[in-house]
This record gives structure tokens, C-alpha cells and sequence, in this order.
């Protein structure tokens, strides 16, 4: 199947979409031997020969990873400006471009997904297909029944309105209440947010799934990849085929 030069690029890892055009663009892109500036170029991976600056482009296998993301990393690839950690150092020994499925705050934990298949990643973000994720959060003060049955409704936030999927006392803990709440929407800071409208500063949140995904007894710090059965279920959570055919 034939794909765009600069989308070949991207996906076998050498570097964005974007930044693949300004390469083609600068004639550092040969197609078997002949440099091409075409940016709409087509190239059929299996028998077309790539290179760039002299060197064959490969195409990559496709990765489909879930990182356990600890406190206090951000993230992003590559270093941070102001010195914090990224999640780059928990997956460098990955060697495909892989990125990040969407985001999680810097303190919060838990479940990333992480891939080298666009198709795969979009659809994942795209609200059509609504995949659930669901928290678990520590907040602040005992969660009381009444106040549980406003959280089911939904509220008013900022940026407007917001409901849960589901929302569950697991346990109080002390003067804490341990909730687990699914949300599949992705705003922004959704969950801290819309529990703070209630009274309840979170103090500790956790991602333990995504969709069919679930993060299991996966160690904070620690990534796996997906097996052929939850790979089989996300792809049909967002209306694809597993194996894909490309
Ligand atoms: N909601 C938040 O408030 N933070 C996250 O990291 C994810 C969802």
C-alpha cells in the first residue's frame, strides 16, 4: 500500500510530519536513488527504496506500550526547560519513536500509553469513540453519600459542563476518601478539577485504565507492551481491525 513520502518518514522515526517535509523539501531524500522536493510524493515501503542523507530508512515496527508513570515526571519527550524529569528516561531502552497517548500531570500516576501508530493514537485522543478512563483519587475530607450523588450529576465547571462515567467511594481512609471515578473525556486537569468543585482537593491521582486497558500490577517506573488480547480490544474499542493491515 502506497503511503505519503513525509508520513513514511514520521512513522519509520526519523523524525515528525512536519519536520519530514522541510527535509524532503531540502533534497536530502532520495527515492530508489533520485532525490525527490515533491512534497506530495508516494512511496510504496515494500519496494521502494528511502534514504536520508545517504542513509536506507527501514520501516518501523509498530509498538504498543504502557508505561507506568511515577510522580513527578512530565509528560513529554526529550528534556524539560526547567530541569524536571521527563518520561524519556523511563523509555529509552525502547528503540522506536514511540510518544505519548494523550498526557498525565506531573503528579500524577498511573497509566500511559505509549505508541508509534498514529491511526491508533488518534483515535484513542478523538471523543467519538469515548474510551473510559478511570482513576483512582485520593482527596481531601470524607466524601459523604449526598455529596457522592452531586458528583454522579455532574456540574458546572469553567470551561463547561462535566459528568463522570461513574464515580465510587473504595474506602475512607482516615480523615480521606479514596475514590474511583472514570471520565472519558480529556479537558484538561478534568479529574482535580471537578472533585475540587465539590470541596475535595485531590492529593494523590492514580490512572489504573484506558479503555479494555488496565494497568495491573505494573511497578511505577515500569513499561510492558500490550499482548495480542488487549491489543485485539483497543483496536476494536475504536472501530479498528487487529492486526492491522498497513
Ligand atoms: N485529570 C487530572 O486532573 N489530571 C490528570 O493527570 C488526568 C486527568
Amino acid at each position: 500500500m502506497e503511503v505519503r513520502l513525509n508520513k513514511f518518514l514520521s512513522e519509520a522515526g526519523v523524525t515528525s510530519r512536519r519536520k519530514a517535509e522541510k527535509l524532503i523539501l531540502s533534497g536530502k531524500v532520495k527515492v530508489n536513488g533520485k532525490v525527490v522536493t515533491e512534497l506530495g510524493t508516494k512511496i510504496d515501503p515494500e519496494k521502494d527504496v528511502v534514504e536520508v542523507e545517504g542513509k536506507v530508512v527501514k520501516p518501523q515496527r509498530k509498538r504498543y506500550i504502557i508505561l507506568n508513570k511515577p510522580c513527578c515526571f512530565l509528560t513529554q519527550l526529550g528534556k524539560s526547560q526547567d530541569g524536571r524529569r521527563t518520561i524519556e528516561e523511563l523509555i529509552r531502552d525502547i528503540p522506536e519513536r514511540v510518544f505519548p497517548v494523550g498526557r498525565l500531570d506531573y503528579n500524577t500516576e498511573g497509566l500511559l500509553l505509549l505508541t508509534n501508530d498514529g491511526e491508533l493514537a488518534n483515535r484513542v485522543l478523538h471523543p467519538r469513540y469515548k474510551l473510559p478512563k478511570v482513576y483512582l483519587a485520593l482527596v481531601e475530607g470524607r466524601v459523604s453519600p449526598k455529596t457522592l450523588k452531586l458528583m454522579k450529576r455532574g456540574t458546572e465547571l469553567e470551561d463547561g459542563f462535566a459528568k463522570p462515567d461513574d464515580v465510587r467511594v473504595v474506602r475512607y481512609e482516615g480523615k480521606d476518601t479514596l475514590l474511583e471515578i472514570t471520565f472519558h473525556e480529556g479537558r484538561k486537569h478534568i479529574v482535580k478539577r471537578y472533585l475540587a468543585s465539590f470541596g475535595h482537593r485531590v492529593k494523590r491521582l492514580k490512572r489504573v485504565a484506558l479503555g479494555p486497558i488496565k494497568l495491573g500490577k505494573l511497578s511505577p517506573g515500569k513499561w510492558r507492551e500490550l499482548n495480542r488480547g488487549e491489543l485485539a480490544q483497543l483496536f476494536k474499542a475504536v472501530g479498528l481491525k487487529y492486526p492491522p493491515k498497513r
